[in-house]
């Protein structure tokens, strides 16, 4: 069967929103991906799922590398602008400089990175599968730059903030569990 986009299925799901840095044959570009996901620690690996019809597609196939920035709460029009515009057809570095995001060049790829993000990772492509009717790109980790803001979050195609955690088990909760596990230990 399908999920499509869109479904009251798939907005149960809660992600992040990715900002994909890449160059090629579109040039510099970025785009927003909720499909991306920290998949190993040793190495670092990131996976993004990406519609093959994308021009950052096309760009990470060529040069084998992309940059992950992950958008920041105060980013929103990041995402929007890079989220809902081509490549191939809107040069998006510059309409995000002219309102006003700052970009550095990566230390160890060719790949821009998003001032203020979350969390910046440039990614060295390792894996490609095709996946469905989308890409995916594993990059391993080369170099990464803590940011200080939290990430935003995407759930039921809306933009959210983390405020209220909750709270883990009780302590009477915790020895329920215990005595019920303790019951079904397999030897
Ligand atoms: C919040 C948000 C999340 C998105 N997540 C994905 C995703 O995970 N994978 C994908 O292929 N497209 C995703 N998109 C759509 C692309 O970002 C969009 O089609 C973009 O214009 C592609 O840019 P490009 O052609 O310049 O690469 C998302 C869009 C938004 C706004």
């Amino acid at each position: 069967m399908d999920l499509p986009w869109g479904d009251e299925r798939c907005k149960k799901f809660v992600t992040n929103v990715g900002l994909i840095t890449s160059h090629g044959p579109h040039g510099n570009n970025i785009m927003a991906a909720e499909w991306t996901h920290h998949v190993s620690y040793e190495p670092g690996l990131i996976a993004i799922c990406l519609d093959p019809e994308h021009a950052t597609t096309a760009n990470i196939k060529k040069t084998k590398e992309f940059g992950v920035s992950l958008c920041a709460v105060d980013q929103n029009v990041i995402s929007s602008v890079s989220g809902t515009n081509c490549g191939r057809d809107v040069d998006k570095i510059a309409v995000l400089k002219e309102l006003g995001f700052v970009f550095s060049l990566g230390k160890k790829t060719k790949v821009l990175l998003i001032e203020g993000a979350a969390l910046n990772i440039e990614c060295k492509l390792v894996k490609t599968v095709v996946l469905g009717d989308h890409v995916m790109f594993v990059g391993e980790a080369l170099a990464t730059k803590l940011g200080e803001k939290e990430p935003i979050v995407l759930h039921a195609g809306k933009y959210w903030k983390l405020e209220t955690s909750i709270a883990k088990p009780s302590p009477v909760d915790m020895e329920k569990q215990a005595k019920v596990i303790g019951k079904y230990k397999k030897k």
